[in-house]
């Protein structure tokens, strides 16, 4: 474990993560995928796990979740290609599209770590009940406590809706899009090399 989270670069770690067969879900995937975005981001978001379209594309949010997400994070002064990363809690699609094991998401999370420890982010923005459970607190309610922050060993974690959620019930829009108003406003109070 401990080899994972010392990882000395991105490409190493990118190379490593490649490779992994640390839990069944190596077996069915096209593409690992390990995230997209600027390595020196200082908002690091975190989704669930890939779906179909990740899984042959190997990158995140590549489908219509990923579409929607694009315009929330372009509305606020935010892209893939400019200032934030966007990475995974598990890095290979798990079947059907169903929710990662816990003990999926424990073999995957030091790839996690590792990009963390790298990137260095000063936030962390969860979307959806798996990521913010993960990362923030077992018990997280993204209905109650979404656009909330919560400071750990100096980063800010807030959690939000899963654009999939969104793409469900597009009555929750407003409330989706209002967290992102309150992140960059976060952002300009605590970031210094993000424009927003
Ligand atoms: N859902 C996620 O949580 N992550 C992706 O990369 C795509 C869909």
């Amino acid at each position: 474990m401990s080899d994972i989270r010392k990882m000395a670069d991105f490409d190493t770690l990118t190379a490593q993560c490649l490779a992994c067969e640390r839990c069944g879900l190596c077996k069915t995937r096209h593409n690992v995928v390990v995230g997209v975005g600027n390595k020196q981001a200082e908002v690091l978001f975190v989704g669930e796990g890939p779906g179909e379209n990740e899984d042959l594309q190997g990158e995140p949010f590549v489908g219509r979740g990923g579409k929607l997400l694009d315009l929330a994070l372009e509305a606020v002064g935010l892209s893939r290609e400019k200032n934030i990363y966007i990475a995974n809690i598990v890095k290979c699609r798990p079947p059907q599209n169903r929710d990662p094991l816990p003990e999926e998401q424990e073999a995957c999370i030091e790839w996690l770590r590792a990009q963390v420890a790298l990137i260095r982010p000063k936030i962390i923005v969860c979307l959806g009940r798996v990521a913010a459970c993960q990362i923030i607190n077992k018990d997280f309610k993204v209905t109650k406590e979404h656009g909330q922050f919560f400071e750990r060993n100096g980063v800010l974690l807030m959690g939000t809706l899963h654009p999939a959620a969104v793409l469900r019930d597009p009555r929750k829009k407003g409330e989706w899009f209002a967290d992102f108003v309150t992140l960059r406003d976060k952002i300009r109070e605590v970031c210094d090399r993000t424009d927003v």
